[in-house]
């Protein structure tokens, strides 16, 4: 932390680039919540935010890497619930989301949508249903590997309709979506901030949203519970991260250039457009982040050790 430590240079922080690292590929949701983020911040910290995509094993190399990297307050982490979900997913994690980072805040939430490949011979959601329990693990369901929303949403679906698909894991739900638009697989599960303009340019079969109730930005899809899966709701968050040990003073100024980002108007609309909905004030702190990690860690160990997935 060599620049943390040089006389002066803590009334000068940021005094070089900050780098956010975002666990799956470019192009994908996360990315799209953490550019947007990163360019709106930029403009409070005065020195840009340059986003490095680290993908690898459903977002845990990302969070590996920054757990380890210089406590300098020149590193930090978007992630969303796969943080919370990578203790039961992973038998030998290399860390642990709970004590090895230091927590910034929370950012936005974004409903799911269940999706199928344009031509598809299954319409609505009853039609799907009826598609899945006949043809099971004929259909390649897509998704960006264990600890990804979009294996999240497929390992309950796959529950709530009693079938197994054939799982085909990508870098992230970017090249995902490429495979899903070229018909080389079948369904996928994924979050609004990138299925939006392809749902609206009636370029996938869009079945219905993740969330309990309908979304303002696709105000004609049905929910998944009103499709017949009763009680079905993935809802993702962001959190920011840095390596524990950063110093105070770089994550409250973080802190405080994320708070005024949820508040820009470049950004909030972005979000929207998105069907994203900016998390209220008491989660946008280190505390309000921390507190709900936890209560996640704890939904999510449960659901998934009951469902028996993880890796060794
Ligand atoms: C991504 O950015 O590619 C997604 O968040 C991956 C996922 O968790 O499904």
């Amino acid at each position: 932390c060599l620049a943390w430590s040089n006389a002066g240079a803590q009334g000068a922080y940021p005094n070089h680039p900050i780098s956010l690292v975002v666990p799956f590929a470019a192009g994908g949701p996360t990315d799209v919540v953490a550019r947007s983020l990163g360019a709106s911040m930029a403009k409070t910290l005065g020195q840009s935010i340059i986003v490095e995509n680290r993908t690898g094993a459903g977002g845990t190399l990302a969070s590996q890497h920054v757990a380890r990297a210089a406590p300098d307050g020149y590193t930090f982490l978007i992630h969303h619930n796969g943080m919370a979900t990578a203790p039961a997913l992973y038998r030998k994690l290399s860390f642990n989301p709970l004590t090895d980072f230091a927590y910034v805040g929370q950012v936005a939430d974004v409903p799911m949508t269940l999706l199928g490949r344009k031509d598809l011979p299954a319409d609505g959601m009853a039609g799907f249903i009826k598609y899945a329990k006949e043809n099971g693990n004929k259909i390649n369901l897509a998704n960006a590997g264990l600890g990804a929303v979009s294996q999240l949403c497929g390992m309950l679906l796959q529950e709530s309709l009693g079938v197994q698909f054939t799982t085909v894991p990508y870098a992230g739900t970017a090249p995902a979506m490429t495979a899903l638009l070229g018909g080389q697989v079948d369904v996928l599960c994924d979050q609004t901030t990138q299925t939006i303009p392809q749902i609206k340019g009636e370029r996938v079969k869009l079945y219905g949203v993740t969330t309990l109730d309908r979304i303002k930005a696709l105000p004609d899809a049905p929910t998944l519970q009103e499709g017949g899966l009763k009680d079905f709701e993935v809802k993702v968050w962001h959190g920011v991260y840095a390596p524990k040990g950063t110093p105070p003073e770089a994550v409250a100024k973080f802190n405080a250039a994320l708070r005024a980002a949820l508040k820009d108007p470049v950004f909030t609309q972005k979000m929207a457009e998105l069907g994203a909905e900016i998390v209220p004030e008491a989660k946008q702190t280190p505390e309000g982040l921390q507190t709900w990690l936890k209560s996640e860690v704890d939904k999510w160990g449960g659901i998934i050790r009951k469902a028996g997935v993880y890796a060794d």
